[in-house]
């Protein structure tokens, strides 16, 4: 690659730069606000295993694909799919990827923006001595505001497009390297309070004694499509991340890594959520105000409560900038890679592009809630699409061009930066990527869709 190339693609320059930012995207929203609501409105346990089945059993190998592909390349997706396979369109994956990217920011911006409004909230709304039902009704009143969450929609989309002006190194490998041992600190902190206060064992029971009977066709969809959003899967994120990665990085550990701390982040959220919702009188399905709302009261229960809900909200929020900025960093690559405009142009539109796409996200618990689509408001509808069939077939796509088209051999060799790192586990990834990913993926992408309903009747 020409020296000019590089400097306007960027690249990351110290080898635990990438493990940084791959996590800094994984780990975000998904794991602390999406990850116990889900699970909480799809009867705890019983989802938690299926979630981790699928990390493992899809998710990992997924990534291992993704990063192959677009170490390989040096290209984010859609130009990476046409540069392996001119003729045949693959591409469509990218193409899916960069839709996702869209709906995913439509509702992804909004809830950040919720993260941040609850930063000066805590400071100035004494959020740790109100009652649930307060904390419940406050939640409300935020969202069903119309400026607010516009004004904090907006502000995220400018920071992160501040942060992305700056590329990949400077903007994303900093930011994730300060976030990400706060936040797990805090949260363990949060879990040895939420552990012990009376009452929490019931939340314990809901997180680990599993009831099968609860388990339906929507639960294992709900559990996929989360896996799958958590791990910043069939988006194109990670390819395009892994474009930016030196050859001698081992693409195998680094994998390995983000999957575990994405997934102990997610844990250590639930853990400190649901013996909180019991012991204090919340409720498991309390959907997306549950972070919101629970939080603060285990806060309250703490010396320097109001100060460590800042901290939390402040880190969530960082949190879920690093996530926004790696969704937002597949459509600028698009731009850069495809039709070689500028960073800058290409940052400023797609800022401009997904302020105007997250408004009615922002607006659809309020003017627009009674405009439902299957009987979901605009923003739930988006969150859907990407995470249960987008990202699935985003996923889907990657599994079968990585095992029928470009060749597994392939893929195994640049995983193992030509033979030099070992592994033992690259015959079960490949096996995994050519017929149990696309299997199950398939089986539960064609049931998201109502096919196989359809089909059944
Ligand atoms: N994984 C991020 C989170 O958990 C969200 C995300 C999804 C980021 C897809 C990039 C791609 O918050």
């Amino acid at each position: 690659m020409s020296k000019n190339n590089l400097q306007k693609r960027g690249a990351f320059v110290s080898r635990i730069g990438f493990i940084f930012a791959a996590a800094g995207s994984a780990i975000g929203l998904g794991n602390i606000w999406r990850f116990p609501y889900i699970a909480g409105e799809n009867g705890g346990a019983a989802f938690i295993l299926i979630y981790l089945v699928c990390i493992a059993l899809i998710g990992l190998p997924v990534m291992l694909a993704a990063f192959s592909i677009g170490r390989n390349t040096k290209k984010s997706a859609i130009t990476a799919y046409k540069k392996l396979s001119p003729d045949k369109p693959w591409f469509i994956g990218g193409v899916s990827g960069v839709v996702a990217a869209i709906f995913t920011m439509s509702f992804y911006s909004i809830v950040a923006g919720w993260t941040f409004s609850y930063i000066f909230k805590s400071i100035f709304a004494n959020l740790t001595v109100m009652s649930p039902d307060q904390l419940g009704n406050l939640f409300v009143s935020h969202i069903s505001g119309v400026w607010s969450p516009i004004f904090w929609h907006l502000a995220v989309i400018v920071i992160s497009c501040l942060i992305l002006f700056g590329g990949v190194k400077e903007g994303i490998e900093k930011w994730s390297k300060i976030l990400m041992p706060a936040l797990f600190i805090l949260l363990v902190v949060l879990v040895a309070r939420g552990l012990t206060l009376e009452g929490s064992w019931e939340g314990i029971k809901f997180l680990l004694y599993p009831d099968f009977t609860k388990i339906t066709v929507e639960t294992i969809v709900m559990a996929f499509g989360q896996a799958f959003f958590s791990l910043s899967l069939g988006m194109g994120t990670m390819i395009t991340y892994a474009s930016y990665v030196s050859k001698s990085e081992n693409l195998p550990k680094t994998a390995l890594m983000v999957t575990a701390m994405d997934t102990g982040i997610a844990l250590l959220a639930g853990f400190a959520i649901f013996p909180a919702v019991f012991a204090l009188g919340f409720e498991p399905t309390g959907g997306s105000s549950l972070v919101f709302s629970v939080l603060p009261a285990v806060f309250g229960q703490m010396p320097l409560g109001s100060f460590f809900s800042t901290l939390f909200f402040l880190l969530l929020g960082i949190a879920a900038l690093t996530s926004a900025i790696s969704i937002m960093e597949v459509i600028i690559a698009y731009f850069v890679d495809e039709h070689h405009w500028g960073r800058k142009k290409s940052v400023i539109l797609t800022g401009i592009a997904l302020f105007l796409a997250g408004l009615p996200s922002a607006l659809s618990m309020n003017v627009l809630k009674d405009y439902t689509w299957f009987g979901k408001t605009f923003f739930d509808l988006m969150d859907y699409m990407a995470s249960n069939i987008l990202l699935p077939f985003g996923g889907l796509v990657i599994a079968l061009f990585v095992g029928y088209q470009w060749g597994v051999d392939k893929s195994i060799d640049e995983l193992s930066n030509g033979g030099t790192v070992k592994s033992s586990l690259f015959k079960t990834y490949g096996f995994i990527i050519k017929y149990v990913a696309p299997a199950l993926i398939l089986l539960v992408f064609l049931n998201a869709i109502g096919i196989l309903n359809m089909l059944w009747k």
